[in-house]
């Protein structure tokens, strides 16, 4: 069994975060996100993990390597042109015909991948799929099952209408176990989707389709600026179990200063006198100067918030400039380098 990781897409929703940062590597607690994903398969045994890119391969690469640091053997695939997610399994796959599990890249969970795997081969699937369940699923791909887990029904992104009057609120996770005959059933180096092309057609030709539903475990997408904050606080107030995050990091915090417990403080970074930090994390080498306020927010390595300047639920990408006095404000996202002059508002 190896892993196949889809990281191809270009992350236009997390912008402008992605600019500069290719998503699977836009730092969750200050560790590039794909780690996160890459330790549940290797709490799983997996080994084996292709990662399928098409944007900025070039930074992820350097970044993981061939994968030692983890324990795994990291190959990269990248697509001439992007391939959709089907079309990238194939690219990615085709020549090795194994079972396979696929992830989005942009999903964080921490269910345990080897009850997948055991529901996977209980069912003797021909394809397995992990279902969330959502309030609202119009920006999902709905799925419905029968009690048995059977899978009856895929709609990516339902719109009003087809969500009238029904009651189904599962989702599709981004999280597969396919065997190689899916593979049969993907046109090559043409672009396809499973969401729109290949899961109506497991459906149409009735192969063994069934969906395993999360309960317990975390999950979230994170694809926009909103949920990447929110997976923050989440971990912060201690709902993301099953994660080593408590790596220790060396940084310069006054005694006079404010640092709740939860808060997380990048190696290097500077907090003077009088500041207080609640419930954020700060990336490594950041200064924060006397009686400036960060809470809920993530502020990015390198940057630099001036005295009296006050920072709430948003998100500043790396070596911003906060000048003193500064307000940024409910869900806003700066840019890397952006530079606020002193008194702004934003
Ligand atoms: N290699 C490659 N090539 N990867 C791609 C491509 C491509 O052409 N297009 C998209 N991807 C990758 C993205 O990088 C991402 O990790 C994953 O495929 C899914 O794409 P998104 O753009 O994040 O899709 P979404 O969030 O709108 O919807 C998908 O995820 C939902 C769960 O988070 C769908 O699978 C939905 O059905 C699902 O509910
Ligand atoms: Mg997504």
């Amino acid at each position: 069994m190896r892993a196949l990781i889809l990281a191809g897409g270009k992350g236009t929703r997390l912008r402008p975060l992605t600019v500069y940062t290719p998503k699977p590597i836009v730092p969750l607690l200050n560790r590039p996100f794909l780690l996160y994903q890459i330790e549940i398969l290797a709490r799983a045994g997996i080994k084996d993990i292709v990662l399928s890119l098409s944007y900025q391969p070039d930074k992820i690469e350097d970044l993981l390597g061939d994968g030692s640091d983890y324990g795994i053997n990291l190959r990269f695939v990248t697509e001439p042109n992007p391939l959709g997610t089907s079309g990238a399994y194939k690219f990615a796959t085709d020549a090795i015909r194994e079972t396979t599990i696929v992830l989005n890249g942009d999903i964080l969970t921490n269910v345990d991948i080897s009850e997948i795997m055991t529901f996977h081969n209980e069912k003797r699937s021909e394809a397995t799929i992990v279902l969330a369940p959502v309030e609202d699923p119009s920006a999902y791909g709905l799925v419905e099952t029968k009690k048995n887990g059977k899978v009856l029904r895929f709609l990516e992104k339902p719109k009003p209408d087809d969500l009238a009057g029904q009651s189904v609120k599962t989702i599709n996770a981004g999280i597969y176990v396919l065997e190689p005959d899916i593979l049969d059933l993907i046109p090559k180096n043409e672009n396809s989707s499973f969401e729109y092309d290949i899961f109506p057609e497991i459906l149409k030709q009735s192969m063994r389709f069934n969906g395993f539903i999360l309960n317990r475990n975390y999950w979230r997408d994170l694809g926009n600026p909103e949920s990447y904050l929110k997976a923050h606080l989440d971990f912060l107030d201690g709902k993301v179990k099953g994660f080593e995050n408590s790596v220790k990091a060396n940084a310069d915090v006054a005694t006079a200063a404010v640092v709740d417990e939860c808060s997380i403080i990048g190696e290097g970074s500077i907090v003077k006198p009088n500041a207080r930090i609640i419930r954020s994390v700060l990336g490594p080498g950041v200064h924060v100067e006397e009686k400036a306020l960060i809470e809920n927010s993530v502020i990015w390595s390198h940057s630099r918030i001036s005295s009296f300047a006050e920072i709430r639920n948003s998100i500043l990408g790396r070596s911003c400039h906060i000048g003193k006095n500064v307000i940024v404000n409910d869900g806003a996202v700066l840019g890397d380098k952006t530079s606020l002059p002193d008194y702004s508002r934003a």
